[in-house]
């Protein structure tokens, strides 16, 4: 995750990362703080704090006096009270009286640049009369990001999608084409070949930016398949004018129960194939979800052979 919130640091380089950190300049912490904080009262006991602590999961508790913020209480102090048999003693005898703040108009940026300063993934948010208002964590940025991002490519594709529509392609550019892949076991370094040539030719094709997504989805959860789960195989794409045809044959073993195998979270994805982050059990889901048609065949012992058709509907 630091490596996403730090590009928004000058030490990257700004060209790249244009609309990322024009986003994280605009955006001011109230825009992605979280609103309901949990506190506690500095006549709160150490017991009461652990409490909130534990049925809210969390690690620290602003304390708050009159809905402002006068002290934290984290689970170093709570651990420190456990050792000392101190949990009767209240949150304002304890508590850190020294907040790591951060106010509320600050932009996005300062705020992740103060977490990194002071070491801490999460900041209380205060407004000008030192009320609490909020608190903020790395990820409640990186999720408003992410929100705004898809926004963004929505509006850029859009904005092709009608250049297109005023320049038709010259036909020799329109014509489909067969294409045909070797897919090989445990070869994880050319995984999503066969996904990005189809998703190439169908962007010469100017198939609308949604469709060409759906179809490269489940092609390269297809691929990655073959190459975790199988001995091997073959996938074939066909590019009609109006259609995309994908048939994958590998060389087994084969599926024991289909069925099973298309439950969401279903996975038999051995250690080595989770730790480089696949085998959440969700491809041959996704795959569903993404096409028109679609049909599975396989048996323990034998090979799997997926068909599947995405329309363009133009
Ligand atoms: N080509 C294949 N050959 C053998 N088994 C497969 C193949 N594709 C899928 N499977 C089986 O179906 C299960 C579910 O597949 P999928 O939904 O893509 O999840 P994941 O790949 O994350 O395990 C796999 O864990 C595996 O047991
Ligand atoms: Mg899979």
């Amino acid at each position: 995750m630091s490596d996403a919130i730090s590009l928004g640091t000058a030490k990257t380089k700004q060209q790249d990362i244009s609309i990322i950190s024009e986003l994280m300049y605009q955006l001011k912490v109230r825009d992605v703080m979280t609103k309901n904080v949990h506190t506690v009262a500095p006549e709160n006991t150490l017991r009461e704090v652990q409490a909130v602590m534990r049925d809210n999961k969390i690690s620290g508790v602003p304390v708050a006096s009159d809905g402002k913020l006068v002290g934290i209480i984290s689970l170093d102090d709570i651990i420190r009270a456990l050792d000392f048999g101190e949990m009767d003693s209240t949150a304002e005898d304890k508590m850190t009286r020294e907040v790591q703040t951060v106010g509320v108009g600050v932009s996005v940026i300062k705020a992740i640049d103060e977490m990194e300063q002071c070491g801490f993934g999460r900041l209380p948010v205060i407004d000008r009369d030192h009320y609490l208002v909020g608190i903020v964590t790395h990820w409640d940025v990186v999720k408003k990001l992410i929100f705004l991002l898809q926004d963004v490519v929505l509006k850029a594709e859009a904005r092709e999608r009608s250049l297109a529509d005023a320049t038709p392609a010259p036909a020799n550019e329109v014509e489909g084409a067969t294409y045909e892949f070797d897919v090989c076991k445990d070869d994880f370094e050319n995984a999503g070949i066969a996904a990005s040539t189809v998703k190439k030719q169908l962007q010469k094709m100017e198939v609308s930016p949604a469709v060409i997504r759906r179809i490269a989805v489940a092609m390269y959860e297809t691929e990655i398949n073959i190459i975790i789960h199988s001995l091997g195989g073959k996938m074939t794409a066909e590019i009609f004018p109006d259609r995309v045809r994908v048939i994958s044959k590998d060389e087994g073993p084969g599926i024991a129960n289909v069925e099973k195998a298309l439950t969401e979270g279903f996975s038999t994805a051995s250690a080595k194939a989770r730790e480089m982050g696949f085998g959440a059990g969700m491809g041959l889901p996704n795959i569903k979800r993404c096409v028109d048609d679609f049909k599975i065949e396989s048996a323990a012992g034998e090979s799997t052979t997926i068909t599947f058709g995405v329309k363009f509907n133009i």
